[in-house]
């Protein structure tokens, strides 16, 4: 056989286990696995080095206006820099529907924003405004297109659906092969909270941490699965920050619901007392859900190792520390003006190795379904995540013994900060390939804007998860003769 690319002397990372050999690519795809492959245009010596999937980061917000307007700091061109200095080879980012917009027209925004990605890319929808015409013609054609999943908000105002909203869509959703994503926090229990805090006058940073309690997050889980119950829709909880929320996903699958789940390293790395550094430097620390406390960190850690989560996203939703993010509203501006998220694209993987499997908390095959092949096999992604004959060579190649301290400057993203700054990582992505073409290498960019093309998704794939029967709705169908 012919190869374009062979790469040599690796220890190769593939579902089945790990083993010591060589990866031969023709035409973008991965062909051969062997002990010893000959030839190739181009020969690649891995030196024994690690041979994984490319990353997939299956959450993250490019290009997009949140709720309140706020441009995310990072495009199509600096979020896929910074994805693939990461260790990422396809990103799956929002395309977000805001109230009064069609569906045809966010995709179109979005194709426009996407064309500078160096890798591979999807995107998500966000749906807030579930019109009859949404629900009907705009979400079942970009479902056709191979946008086969969507999220939607239980909280913020100008996001959240209410129970029906959310009904609609996962009905929606299920007839088309298609699976809902949900930001779970109960809205209500939180603008009580805000208003119980501003009338304390308790409005700074570290005041976001409570105002979101992990109560609210519970309820909206419970609810989420409930709905989803009801309709016998696939749903995924997203960024799940608490232990009870962990366990309502646990316990639920047990039971054999159509149901998965990420958390996300800030919930694992951070604290609320980061939310209470120093003046405003508590802003850099506002996601929803806040960040929680130790003990829940090793709670998470334990539903990772016991499999309640599908994967381990970043939720890089970048807002600098400047008035054109973070500080929008003032430098003294009280935490419900802050902007929610943190940036985190390049640090997820460094830091779910380090933490994970050089702690010896996580296996490498644990990583790689983590970091991309469940993502690749919820979300529709035949031919990305795995390392095997036929699949696209999306390779990242991992020195598992350099260090680095994180920087900024390493994250090649548009920010100007990074909350996990000064963390002592081991474990270097140090060459990352998409479809067979290097595009980081020696920490440079060899990738042009625009090469990274869009991934059609097919309908989720529920293997292994039946669903649990409504009595009431099995009832309906049965008399309904349907
Ligand atoms: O605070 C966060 N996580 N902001 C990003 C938007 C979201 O809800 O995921
Ligand atoms: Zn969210
Ligand atoms: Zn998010």
């Amino acid at each position: 056989m012919i190869f374009d690319t062979v790469i040599h002397d690796g220890t190769i990372v593939t579902p089945g286990g790990t083993f010591h050999g060589d990866l031969g690519i023709t035409e973008g795809r991965i062909a051969a696995l062997a002990e010893r492959l000959e030839g190739g245009g181009r020969r690649i010596d891995a030196g024994g080095r690690l041979v994984m999937p490319g990353g997939i980061e299956a959450h993250a917000h490019i290009a997009q206006e949140s709720s309140a307007g706020v441009m995310s700091a990072d495009d199509y061109r600096s979020g896929s820099i910074s994805a693939a200095f990461g260790g990422n080879t396809c990103f799956v980012p929002f395309a977000a529907q805001h109230r009064g917009q069609s569906i045809e027209n966010v995709i179109a925004t979005y194709d426009e924003r996407s064309k500078s990605s160096v890798i591979d890319y999807s995107y998500h929808l966000i749906v807030s405004d579930p019109t009859e015409d949404v629900l009907t013609r705009g979400l079942p054609t970009a479902f056709a297109r191979g946008i086969t999943s969507l999220k939607v908000f239980m909280t913020y105002d100008l996001m959240n659906l209410g129970d029906a909203g959310m009904l609609s869509i996962l009905d929606v959703a299920r007839e088309n092969g298609a699976l809902t994503m949900v930001h779970a926090e109960n809205n209500d229990m939180v603008k009580w909270m805000n208003a119980k805090l501003a009338a304390r006058g308790m409005t700074a940073p570290k005041y976001h941490a409570i105002s979101r309690p992990e109560l609210a997050e519970e309820e909206a889980i419970n609810r989420a699965i409930s709905l989803a119950r009801l309709t016998d829709a696939p749903l995924f909880i997203v960024h799940v920050s608490t232990e009870g929320g962990a366990e309502l996903v646990q316990k639920a699958r047990l039971e054999g619901a159509k149901l998965f789940a990420e958390t996300c390293p800030q919930y694992l790395a951070l604290t609320r007392d980061d939310l209470d550094r120093p003046g405003m430097e508590g802003a850099k620390y506002i996601c929803s859900p806040p960040v929680r406390d130790h003990d829940t960190q090793e709670a998470l850690w334990r539903h990772i190792r016991a499999g309640t989560f599908d994967s381990v996203s970043s939720d890089h939703a970048p807002y600098r520390f400047d008035e054109t993010g973070k500080l929008m509203h003032g430098a003294d501006a009280p935490y419900p003006k802050i902007a929610n998220g943190m940036p985190g694209i390049a640090a997820r993987l460094p830091w779910l190795f380090s933490e994970g499997v050089i702690k010896g908390r996580i296996s490498l095959e644990d990583f790689a379904a983590l970091s991309s092949a469940n993502a690749a096999r919820i979300f529709g992604m035949t031919k990305k995540g795995r390392i095997a004959p036929g699949m696209d060579a999306d390779i990242a190649i991992w020195n598992p013994e350099a260090t680095r301290t994180v920087t900024l400057a390493d994250q090649h993203d548009n920010m100007d900060y990074t909350p996990f700054e000064g963390l002592e990582l081991t474990g270097v992505p140090e060459l990352m390939m998409t479809r067979g073409e290097v595009i980081v290498a020696d920490g440079t960019l060899h990738a042009k804007p625009g090469q990274g093309r869009f991934v059609a998704r097919d309908r989720v794939n529920l293997s292994g998860r039946a669903g649990i029967p409504v009595k009431e709705t099995s009832l309906m169908r049965a008399e309904a003769g349907e």
